[in-house]
């Protein structure tokens, strides 16, 4: 569908529910047609919290859709913190700390200490190191989407064969994951930015399948933890238990919770920009082939897929003191729900946001966070990873064509794809 099919005069707000998982499987027309009219409209609307079985819920949240205002939030991290939650709206009860309270959710000064540790790693200049092993895992993973739709009459899984193989295998290198452990890493990765899609979480109780996944991931950090103690090496995982801050190493909490937001972070992101990315592309064809034809494209063709699907919709702040912004007065406490997919679509920052556009330059999209200490740490290594992923794609898989339609997660946080479907035509 054209986005710019759905026209946001048509939506009923009353219909509207940020909070309700199954509202965000609808067609992502439909979904911003309602974002453009919250932020018009209602631009720090509020809604109720979702009832989770097992986790209380809160008051609820203010929704905050226009680009100015989210930059404002995100760039005062002493006013709108995150250490009381910045990737669930209710508050998480003590037993989830374990995943949820990485360094995500921290506030400086020992925030900005955490992250320091591996940081260097995700500058520009560390990863050109990693360029040739990017590429290579690219072409193996199309390798082998080229051997599964020969065996299958063309028919492949965007999703298993394509997007969800390449960003794992690359985390899991920079971590150290053997080979073996890789496929519980994706399992207990999808349970755990299910967002409770009742098709990824067992019996229906999404708490229990939550602790489960991250039990047996910090099971597994504990394992290669034992092995970088006595035998340390050249990857992160030795990083996050060798490195000493004010003079101590990492708390066995501080460790677990980084190791899971690492690999959860570096997978299910870059896998859904790069589902989504093709999926716009088939509905944008002459973008495509604009693309397809001219390299030079890549980098602003990668920072639009970024901008168009916004893997993930939104992260949470809580305000620290009474105030007012963008003209809404606020009291201690608040929770504000950043939410990226709509400010990416302001059209007082982006001109016809409506439009895919692989040549928009520039383009100050919110996808990877907005100014403020928590701005993502992968951004450099996932637009690597796209446009290692796209070119590739181009030269090796010039006739892939998405048949669809998708299988889109019910989850509000992540803009996620569990299957799309395509063909394989007369590959090279
Ligand atoms: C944080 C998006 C890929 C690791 C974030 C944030 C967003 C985001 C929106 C929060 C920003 C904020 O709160 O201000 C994305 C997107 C990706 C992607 C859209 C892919 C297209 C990656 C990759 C890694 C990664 C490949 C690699 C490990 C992280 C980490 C944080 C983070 C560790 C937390 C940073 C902090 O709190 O200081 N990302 N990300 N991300 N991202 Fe990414």
């Amino acid at each position: 569908v054209d986005p710019t099919d759905v026209d946001p005069t048509d939506v009923d707000l009353g219909d509207v529910d940020l909070s309700d998982r199954d509202w965000w499987t609808r067609p992502p027309a439909e979904r911003h047609a309602a974002l453009d009219r919250l932020r018009r409209e209602r631009p720090f609307a509020f809604f109720a919290e979702p009832d989770l079985p097992g986790i209380p819920a809160g008051p609820g949240y203010h929704a905050v859709t226009r680009y100015a205002d989210l930059e404002a939030i995100s760039s005062q991290p002493a006013v709108f913190c995150s250490g009381q939650g910045a990737v669930s709206m209710q508050d998480v009860p003590a037993e989830l700390h374990e995943f949820y309270g990485s360094l995500i959710s921290m506030d400086d000064p020992r925030h900005a200490k955490i992250r320091r540790i591996v940081s260097k790693t995700f500058t520009p200049r560390m990863l050109e190191r990693t360029l040739d092993s990017v590429r290579a895992v690219v072409d193996d993973v199309l390798a082998r989407a080229r051997v599964t739709a020969a065996a299958h009459d063309g028919v492949i899984d965007v999703v298993a064969d394509i997007a969800a193989p390449i960003p794992l295998r690359v985390i899991c290198d920079m971590m150290g994951v053997p080979e073996a452990d890789r496929a519980a890493v994706l399992a207990n990765s999808n349970v755990i930015l299910s967002g409770g899609d009742p098709e990824l979480i067992e019996n229906d109780d999404p708490l229990t399948a939550f602790l489960t996944a991250g039990a047996e991931m910090a099971a597994l950090m504990e394992r290669l933890a034992a092995e970088r103690v006595a035998e340390p090496r050249d990857d992160l995982t030795t990083a996050l238990v060798t490195t000493e801050v004010d003079g101590e190493r990492l708390s066995h909490q501080e460790i677990a919770s980084f190791f899971i937001l690492l690999l959860v972070a570096g997978n299910e992101t870059t896998r859904n920009a790069i589902s989504q990315g093709l999926l716009a592309l088939s509905e944008w064809p002459e973008e495509r082939a604009r693309w397809a034809a001219d390299p030079s494209l890549d980098r602003t063709a990668v920072e639009e897929v970024v901008r168009w699907v916004s893997p993930v919709t939104w992260m949470r702040r809580t305000a620290t003191r009474d105030g007012e912004i963008g003209g809404h007065r606020f009291t201690a406490g608040e929770k504000f729900l950043l939410f990226y997919a709509a400010a990416n679509r302001d059209p007082e920052v982006f001109a016809d946001p409506q439009r895919f556009d692989v040549g928009r330059d520039p383009n100050p999209h919110v996808g990877f966070g907005s100014k403020g200490p928590h701005f993502c740490l992968g951004a450099h290594l996932a637009r690597r990873e796209l446009q290692v992923t796209f070119r590739a794609l181009f030269d090796h898989l010039p006739d892939l064509e998405v048949t669809g339609p998708p299988d889109r997660l019910a989850s509000s946080f992540v803009n996620g794809l569990k299957r799309l479907p395509a063909r394989l035509g007369g590959t090279r």
